[in-house]
């Protein structure tokens, strides 16, 4: 993959992670909303480069960035508690960025999977990409979640 980019890093736990696997040859940067995690992230991981900005400009950002396509997205963000108009504006936003074939990775929390706004999300994703595969349940992850991946 030749460009990733992380939607709402939060305190960079995953952040972290990806930052022991993205190579020198690749471009990665965050792009979280909330102006109270950027200190945060910038105190604990200096070598993340992370915009203060929102995912719905994230095409704005890559052009200024000079990406014209990104390879993969890995997503924190909370969709199930999104309204529909709004998972639909910041999917539309991560559409108009993936490559073809790229994937996107995000996941939902298994306590919340009945509710509407989360089985809403799940239909749209699989609308807007060609293959989605839900992982088993994870239940180390604290609340126990699943991940879905989706190639576009
Ligand atoms: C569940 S938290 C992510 C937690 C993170 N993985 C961590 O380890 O701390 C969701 C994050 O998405 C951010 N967020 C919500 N809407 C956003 C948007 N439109 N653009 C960018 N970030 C957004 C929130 O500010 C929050 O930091």
């Amino acid at each position: 993959m030749k460009s990733v980019v992380e939607y709402g890093p939060g305190t960079g736990a995953i952040s972290r992670q990806l930052l022991k696997r993205v190579g020198e040859q690749q471009k990665f940067f965050a792009v979280e909303l909330n102006g109270n995690f950027i200190p945060v992230l910038r105190k604990k991981l200096p070598e993340l480069t992370v915009f203060n900005e929102s995912v719905s400009d994230i095409r704005h950002i890559c052009n200024r960035e000079g990406v014209d396509w990104v390879d993969g997205i890995i997503s924190g963000l909370p969709w199930t508690a999104f309204p529909e108009s709004l998972q639909k504006e910041l999917l539309e936003a991560t559409l108009s960025v993936l490559a073809d074939g790229g994937q996107f990775v995000t996941f939902a929390y298994v306590h919340g999977l009945a509710l509407q706004n989360a089985r809403r999300f799940r239909a749209r994703l699989r609308e807007a990409f060609s293959e989605v595969t839900v992982s088993p349940v994870v239940w180390r992850n604290l609340p126990p979640a699943v991940f879905y991946s989706c190639r576009k």
